[in-house]
């Protein structure tokens, strides 16, 4: 490409946290977090997604406009922001706030001190989030704020977060901790935090609050950044190939020399956004950065309307579109802009529309056929765009543009103009006509960070029917997209059709048929049906309030013109005003064993906040590393006959491809008590997923593009057909051996109990998806070799002793010679057990040959196809049961899809034989096969087979309910368990009489939810309101679980400070916080002064493999407790070695400093050291856990839309060892369980491969998904003499209660079936329907009826 003219010879300078950084060289497509986390100290901004949809990596991008004097801040997702794009501009990461050294951040505190933070890999993006609207709040011209607040609303903090995901806490606790800035916040509202107590005052609360001081806010330009800034931003384009003309002459001249001849690819680029969706396997050679001509970056409004520049972003064009609006009153023309601007502000998140360009928008949508909402809100409105090539430049309107063959590179997008009301229907000021306007989304997020299963915008000139009393449609423009189209489309006959029309309901149905042909999605789009109802519900909804007015009108048509066109009589749904609305922790306190029991926070939560805490992918690289990618199957069976790496992949830096031959020892990749699981396909590939090799290269850019681009040659002649459902891996006989040791027993015989019935239902049939973690850190390791043949990993897994074995038996080495390090998992949930054991044995295998050291950070794609996830299953029941609703017995049959390896699976029957037994059934017998089928191996996930077992019993309590025609929550009392049917179904484990709180919870909740009067107004709310049904639910658990061995060691150092050493690990479950706590609490007791600070002096270590050996697995809930009482055990012993030297020198001095008691023991050669091996007593190592939930929802039956209203938890956690721990503990996996039932799709094609494989498919809750009210007790039980100081587990146990949610939406579609029902004439309730898991909005939407407001309006023309 040629020089061009306005090419300087200028660095690439920007500055991070303050400090200057000039890069001399760097390829063009390095993105702002790969420079980051690879060339600077600050590791804070973390990798998640590599899309732009978690918020992981968020930084303040802070750019000066030295002609104003101005600064602008925003946040950006590093992880699609380029490098050279920030030239000139300035940087501020987490660590950028502050630190464990300097003092943290007010923000860091507050997120430690509400407990906002548990595995930490979201805090950093979660506090620069924060940071911004900070930042931003003050430069607005609002009233000072009070000491210690901020100009923040507590609608912007909340909404501050609302990209940024998080799979541990629930949100509500970072919600609080963000609003806890805002002036407008009402302290009663924030939740349980470690600042204040109950009861305080509010002043006592405020001063007790980390002081924030928004004057003394941290400056995020430097001073010499902004002398740099005055001179010119542009680059040297010949040394970076970034090339910024200023000017379109010099744009239209550097196209001309786009095909350059030599092969290389160019980009024009902007925000660079676009790249989070189609990511493009090979990078570019050379960039055009379109965003310093100033014709592209102008936003002009005259009376024609407004005009916006291409490189605009859609924040900026919010803003623009706002702007008019400074007086509170908008006029027809200016609601138009603020529609437009309200729509905008659901396209993507915060940080992504900060960069991203209207243009690029659109020129995705017109040549990628992106399902853009922008293109379908202005296509409505009429807009026009401005494109120039090399040649030439034109101007068309936007449906030419969409329509036009696709945009070749050299073309490009000026702006576009969106005309002025008058303009876009012809109507001037002062006429009598109306311009109705309104646009739409259906997606999975109410506010956004996802796409919609449709998009539209209708706008419509109505004016008073002369001569009759109706409402004439003059004209109308209607646009629908997003919904499995190339493009938007407008909806011409439909237009035509009601052009000159008075609106009636007879006019609508017509219109609703004519569109139901036009949008129509394009073949192999999901759920098409559903995407073709919403257009009919949106077009129903622009004009619902006339249609309700015509059916009351006598002559058919609509009256009441002027009331009925006052925008407020319009539906306003999918408008969220707040997120959020409050929020209730009730927690009892319990200071018997002090300081266990007290509220602390999160062990390292500040540090996670700030960005200091070290996960394994921000150890710094040792010299000579080398980086990891795997390449795995497509194929579900196959020969695999050879792997090609691409030749370009070779010269980028590859240097080994490491496959099953290379293995010394066993092929292996992980071990459980059930057998193992090779590490690599040998000959034969035996399911889609599984790793066939591992791509070594110089970089993990390099490593994933290999493994991307190699080609596996596959074989499947003359092989039998892969086993790829339950039902053929029972034809063919293929399962898993269940070990009798963990075999479940039935309970009651079947026979009698069915024979005891007044009723039966026989062979229901459910079946249940997967569900993938979504741990927000994805598996990693590094390994380094070591001198004489040992090796050292560091690897982010939850059973570093199942890693080392392997790696041991893989490398063929004896055990003594591997270490595994751990020290934080960026959450867990199950997925870091068995499979990241795979991952850490690749490494040490290419470590272990290459001698050199080797480390994976797996992309989040690769991440999701290999995780295998929850166990999906097929569920046939029979039950019977008298005419009250009293269960007499229950048969499941279950086929449990296992996969291809033996993982945990043989566990599987017994945990969900222990969930199914919440109800008393009278009799309960099963039969449960694990299926082996040529499916990736299913692994444990956050309560495994628990909560699949759960739906299962609710399922069937709801079916009985219905049969019965009988309230449902009365047949789950009735079920409920009393003690002695207790003792009988939970033989040896159900504890004495008094441990059993089930009965005093389920009242207590109902009375502290007022279940009883929410269910009265609930029926009333149904009986008034046509499109929006509520449906309310309380559902019980009982949970089964197990202690298990553990290892722990305590030694106290010189200075007195104790280092504390345990089998579990911290996965952001609280671990580490209890085992300090219980630490202390037993060290304490020696009775030496001066120990009041003494959790000051207790640090948990990282877990070494060969430090403290048979750590086991961190899992099932009790990893915590059981760690505890390990370490109490060093303690004790510890105490007893200590005590006979305090009581002399107490003899002696009086009284005994702890200092001063470790430097006697220590000379007096004391072994300041302890480890134990805590086993748990046979008697007392299974125990019962209870809590029950209330859940609220509200179905809106237009889109199927479910909006949590409330939920009401009660859960028993015993003496809770930290209720703040415990309380995140039960919030988090609620929410995950929110995701489970309602929005998660973890999928595969036909060959068993995954196809959800990013965040743009795989739907997490966010805090817009959440309960609006979420109001929790952790239930003091009080003493438990078989428990660790009376404490019982809560990391899985809540998850179950979110079945609740579940249930609720059954009943509200309940109401919307009864009513479709009435619309046509039928009087019976066909209550009896299954609601498939997840419940998603396409579920929803079918089960409430695709054609309900077609049957409505028929109803009215009846
Ligand atoms: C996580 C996420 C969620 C999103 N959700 C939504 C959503 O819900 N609804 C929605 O509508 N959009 C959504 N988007 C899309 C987003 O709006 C676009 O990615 C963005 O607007 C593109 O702008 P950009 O400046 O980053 O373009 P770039 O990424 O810089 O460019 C995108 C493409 O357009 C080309 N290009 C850019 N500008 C021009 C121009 N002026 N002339 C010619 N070619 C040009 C580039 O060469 C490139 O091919 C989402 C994006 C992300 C990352
Ligand atoms: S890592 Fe950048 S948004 Fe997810
Ligand atoms: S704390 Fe948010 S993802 Fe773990």
């Amino acid at each position: 490409m040629e020089q061009s003219e306005s090419t300087v010879n200028n660095s690439l300078v920007f500055a991070v946290n303050g400090k200057r950084f000039e890069v001399s060289t760097i390829h063009p497509s390095t993105t702002v977090l790969e420079f980051l986390r690879s060339h600077t100290p600050f590791k804070g901004p973390k990798l998640s997604c590599g899309e732009g949809g978690c918020g992981a990596c968020v930084v303040l991008l802070s750019k000066y406009n030295p002609i104003l004097d101005q600064l602008d801040d925003c946040t950006v997702s590093s992880c699609l922001t380029l490098l050279c794009s920030v030239n000139g501009c300035s940087i501020t990461t987490t660590e950028g706030l502050g630190n464990s050294k300097d003092g943290f951040h007010p923000i860091h505190e507050r997120f430690s001190g509400f407990h906002a933070s548990q595995c930490g890999f979201c805090t950093p993006g979660m506090c620069m989030s924060l940071f911004s609207a900070l930042v931003n709040a003050e430069k607005t011209p609002r009233p000072e704020p009070p000491l210690g607040f901020s100009k923040l609303k507590v609608s912007e903090a909340e909404r501050a977060i609302a990209g940024n995901l998080c799979r541990c806490t629930g949100y509500r606790p970072i919600a609080d901790a963000c609003k806890s800035f805002s002036a407008d916040v009402d302290m009663e509202d924030l939740g349980f935090n470690s600042f204040w107590r109950k009861g305080d005052s509010k002043e006592v609360k405020l001063s007790s609050l980390p002081l924030y001081n928004h004057s003394d806010e941290i400056c995020t330009f430097p001073e010499f950044l902004k002398n740099e800034t005055r001179s010119t931003l542009l680059l040297d384009s010949r040394r970076y190939s970034w090339y910024s003309p200023v000017s379109i002459e010099e744009l239209q001249r550097l196209l001309g020399f786009v095909e350059d001849g030599n092969g290389s690819r160019v980009k024009v680029v902007v925000g660079n956004t676009g790249m989070g969706y189609y990511k493009e396997v090979e990078s570019y050679d050379k960039y055009i950065d379109l965003r310093h001509i100033p014709e592209f970056s102008m936003i002009r409004r005259d009376n024609t309307g407004i005009s916006i520049g291409a490189t605009v972003t859609i924040s900026k064009a919010i803003e623009a579109l706002r702007e008019y609006n400074q007086s509170g009153f908008y006029s027809e023309g200016d609601m138009v802009y603020k529609n437009i601007a309200d729509h905008m502000e659901k396209v993507a998140s915060g940080f992504i529309r900060n960069s991203a360009s209207l243009g690029g928008n659109l020129v995705m949508a017109q040549r990628n056929h992106f399902p853009s909402d922008i293109a379908t809100v202005l296509l409505a409105v009429g807009s026009t765009v401005n494109i120039m090539n090399s040649l030439k430049s034109e101007e068309l309107t936007l449906e030419e543009f969409l329509r036009r063959p696709e945009l070749d590179s050299k073309s490009i997008l000026v702006g576009v103009k969106i005309p002025d009301r008058d303009r876009i229907m012809g109507i001037s000021s002062g006429t009598k006509m109306k311009l109705l306007f309104e646009t739409y989304r259906a997606a999975p997020r109410p506010l956004g960070n996802a796409l919609p299963y449709l998009n539209a915008a209708l706008m419509a000139k109505v004016s008073r029917c002369t001569t009759s009393n109706g409402i004439i449609v003059s004209n109308c423009r209607f646009a629908f997209g997003g919904y499995g189209t190339k493009h938007p489309i407008r909806a011409t006959k439909v237009e035509e059709f009601l052009t000159g029309k008075v609106l009636s309901v007879g006019v609508l149905c017509e219109a609703v048929k004519l569109l139901k042909g036009i949008v129509v999605p394009d073949d192999g789009t999901s759920s098409p049906a559903y995407r073709s109802s919403l257009a009919v519900s949106f077009l129903f909804e622009f004009f619902s309030h006339l249609v309700e007015a015509n059916a009351k009108s006598p002559d058919g048509c609509v009256d009441g013109y002027s009331t009925l066109l006052s925008p407020a009589k319009q539906l306003d749904h999918g408008k969220i005003s707040t997120l959020l609305s409050s929020a209730k922790q009730e927690v009892e306190l319990n200071r018997q064993y002090h300081p266990v029991g007290e509220p602390i926070a999160k062990s390292g939560a500040a540090i996670q906040a700030s960005g200091e805490a070290v996960y394994v992918d921000d150890i710094p690289s040792p010299t000579n590393c080398l980086h990891g990618a795997f390449i795995y199957s497509t194929k579900p069976l196959a020969r695999v006959k050879g792997i090609k790496l691409n030749p370009k992949s070779v010269a980028d830096g590859v240097s080994a491809l490491i496959s099953f031959k290379d293995i010394p020892g066993e092929n292996i990749g992980c071990k459980t008590i059930f057998g193992t699981e090779p590490l690599f396909a040998d000959d034969f590939t035996r399911c889609a997923g599984e790793y066939i090799a591992f791509v070594v290269a110089d970089t993990q850019k390099h490593a994933n593009m290999a493994a991307n681009l190699a080609v596996v040659d596959y074989d499947m002649e003359n092989l039998e057909p892969p086993i790829l459902s339950v039902e053929e891996a029972v034809r063919r006989s293929s399962f898993f051996e269940v070990p009798s040791f963990i075999s479940p027993k039935q309970v009651g015989d079947f026979s009698r109990g069915m024979a005891k019935a007044d009723h039966k239902i026989l062979s229901a049939e459910i079946r249940l998806g997967s569900q993938y973690y979504f741990y927000m850190e994805t598996q990693t390791a590094l390994a380094i070799p070591d001198e004489d043949n040992c090796i050292v990993v560091y690897s982010s897994i939850q059973c570093p002793e199942n890693a080392h074995t392997t790696i041991s038996r893989c490398l063929g080495i004896p055990e003594h010679n591997v270490r595994v390090i751990t020290r934080r998992v960026g959450g867990g949930f199950g997925g870091k057990s068995m499979k990241a054991i795979a991952v850490a044995t690749a490494c040490a295998l290419a470590a272990y040959k290459l001698q050199r050291p080797v480390r994976i950070y797996m992309n989040r794609k690769t991440d999701m196809k290999i995780a295998g996830g929850r166990h999906p299953m097929k569920v046939t029941y029979s039950v019977g049961f008298k005419s009250n609703g009293k269960i007499t017995a229950l048969h499941v049959d279950i086929l449990i899809n296992a996969g291809i390896g033996v993982d945990i699976s043989p566990i599987m029957p017994m945990l969900m034989v222990g969930a199914l037994k919440k109800y008393d059934w009278g009799a309960f017998s099963f039969d449960i096969k694990v299926c082996k089928t040529n499916h990736l191996s299913k692994s444990a996930m956050r309560a495994p087979g628990e909560v699949q077992a759960t739906f299962i019993s609710e399922a069937v309590i709801e079916h009985v309910a219905s049969t019965l025609s009988m309230d449902v929550d009365s047949v789950r009392s009735r079920n409920l368990h009393t003690f002695n049917s207790l003792n009988f179904f939970f033989e040896g484990c159900a504890g004495e009489h008094v441990e059993y709180t089930l009965p005093l919870i389920w009242d207590k909740l109902a009375t502290s939810s007022s279940f009883k009067e929410r269910t009265d107004m609930i029926k009333q709310f149904n009986m008034c309101n046509k499109w929006q049904k509520r449906g309310i639910s309380r559902v019980p658990i009982v949970h089964e679980v197990s202690l298990k061995a553990t290892p722990g060691k305590v030694s106290i150092l010189s200075d007195g400070s104790v280092a504390v050493e345990v089998g579990g690990i911290e996965l952001g479950q609280g671990l580490w916080t209890k085992v300090k706590q219980m630490t202390a609490f037993a060290l304490i007791s020696i009775g030496c002064d001066g120990m009041g600070d003494f959790l000051e002096k207790v640090r948990v270590i990282q877990s070494d493999t060969l430090s403290l050996i048979q750590g086991g697995l961190t899992a099932g809930s009790t990893t915590s407790e059981c760690s505890c009482e390990a370490i109490r055990l060093c303690c004790n012993m510890l105490v007893e070695r200590l005590n006979p030297i305090k009581e002399r020198l107490q003899e002696q001095m009086g009284s005994v400093e702890w200092g001063t008691l470790i430097l006697q023991a220590q000379s007096q050669a004391v072994n300041l050291s302890a480890s134990s091996y805590y086993v748990p007593d046979f008697s007392s190592f299974q125990y019962l856990n209870y809590g029950a939930a209330v859940s609220e929802v509200e179905v809106n039956l237009l889109t199927g839309q479910t909006t949590i209203l409330q939920s009401d938890i009660i859960y028993d956690c015993g003496q809770s060892l930290n209720p703040a721990v415990d309380l995140g503990q039960i919030e988090g996996a609620f929410v995950q369980g929110i995701g489970f039932f309602m929005l998660e799709e973890y999928t595969t094609n036909s060959d068993g491969l995954v196809v959800t494989e990013g965040t743009w498919t795989y739907k997490i809750p966010t805090i817009d998904t959440v309960p609006k009210q979420f109001n929790v007790e952790v239930l003091n039980s009080g003493h438990h003499k078989n428990r660790v100081l009376s404490s019982k587990a809560s990391g899985e146990p809540p998850l179950l209660l979110a079945v609740s949610v579940h249930c609720a939406t059954r009943a509200a579609i309940r109401e919307a079936r009864q009513q479709l029902l009435s619309w046509t004439g039928l009087t019976k309730c066909d209550s009896t329907f299954q609601l498939e898991v997840p419940a998603t909005m396409p579920v929803v939407k079918e089960l409430c009826g695709l054609e309900n407001v077609e049957s409505y309006l028929q109803s009215l023309l009846s």
